[in-house]
């Protein structure tokens, strides 16, 4: 009896949401990573974008989540959302009585380990770059690094749009960018997790001699290592049929979908709508 209550604890999915699309940067990361776990997805795609909200609305927005996420039997959570985890993540912490980990962490402490001339920049939304919070994990890591922030409020909707590849897309990220370059960064983190679908163009403003830290790939092996410490990692593939990846989204499901298939090579066949408000 025992054994199979552990058996299917193990098989229960792990809940990832974003404010929209981002967070399948970090989806695409897990499920390289830990490929028998299954997934429950979030995109707020009705309330996005989070990054000019404020605390308390970013706070508010989360629980809901977490609770929708709660309802699907969850044993873990990931916020794969830079903004929410800027300012929900403590909160949430504290509230709920599952793992939680979020993306700054993980990409701050990349960063100080890249570095070699002690200058690192980040790009987010208002919300992160406001929250000064990359700063703070990353002097507790190397006191001695001078981070320098650039909020790029414009990536999200045009990332949203599609506008991955475009001349728009090029200019706005060249005003961004410029005087990123003039402070002689030599690692830049993609402070946010819709910036990874734009890492080319930002690649190719920034020049060679920075390096871009997509802080993805660090999130999905710390989770790696929070499941197996808490004793919930699945060593064994899920039966076929089982829907082991699931996708919900609060507007939008259509578009979603589409983008959802070329960020994710895995032929995602249906998306949700639910309304995240009853949470
Ligand atoms: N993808 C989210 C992040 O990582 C934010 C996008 C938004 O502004 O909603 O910060």
């Amino acid at each position: 009896m025992r054994e199979v209550e552990e058996k299917s604890l193990l098989e229960k999915p792990i809940g990832v949401f974003d404010s929209g699309m981002g967070g399948l940067t970090v989806v695409r990361e897990i499920m390289r990573q830990i490929p028998n776990e299954r997934l429950v997805y979030f995109g707020d795609t009705a309330r996005l974008p989070y990054g000019s909200k404020s605390r308390e609305t970013i706070t508010r927005f989360s629980r809901q989540i977490v609770r929708f996420l709660e309802t699907m039997d969850v044993k873990a959570i990931v916020v794969a959302c830079n903004t929410a985890s800027a300012y929900a993540l403590d909160t949430l912490e504290q509230e709920i009585g599952l793992p939680i980990i979020g993306v700054i962490k993980p990409g701050a402490k990349v960063a100080a380990r890249t570095t070699r001339n002690g200058q690192i920049g980040v790009i987010g939304t208002a919300a992160t770059i406001g929250s000064g919070i990359y700063t703070t994990y990353i002097r507790q890591i190397r006191p001695e690094v001078r981070v320098t922030g650039k909020a790029c409020p414009l990536f999200v909707p045009l990332v949203e749009e599609g506008l991955w590849q475009d001349p728009v897309t090029d200019e706005i990220a060249m005003r961004y960018l410029s005087g990123l370059i003039d402070t002689g960064i030599d690692t830049l983190i993609l402070g946010c997790t819709h910036y990874p679908l734009i890492r080319s163009t930002v690649g190719r403003i920034m020049g060679d001699h920075v390096t871009l830290v997509n802080p993805a790939y660090e999130t999905a092996r710390e989770l790696k290592e929070l499941l197996m410490e808490k004793g919930l990692f699945n060593p064994v593939p899920p039966a076929l049929g089982s829907n082991k990846y699931r996708f919900f989204v609060s507007d939008g499901a259509e578009q979603f979908l589409h983008f959802a298939n070329s960020i994710i090579k895995y032929g995602i066949l249906s998306a949700k709508v639910i309304n995240i408000e009853e949470y």
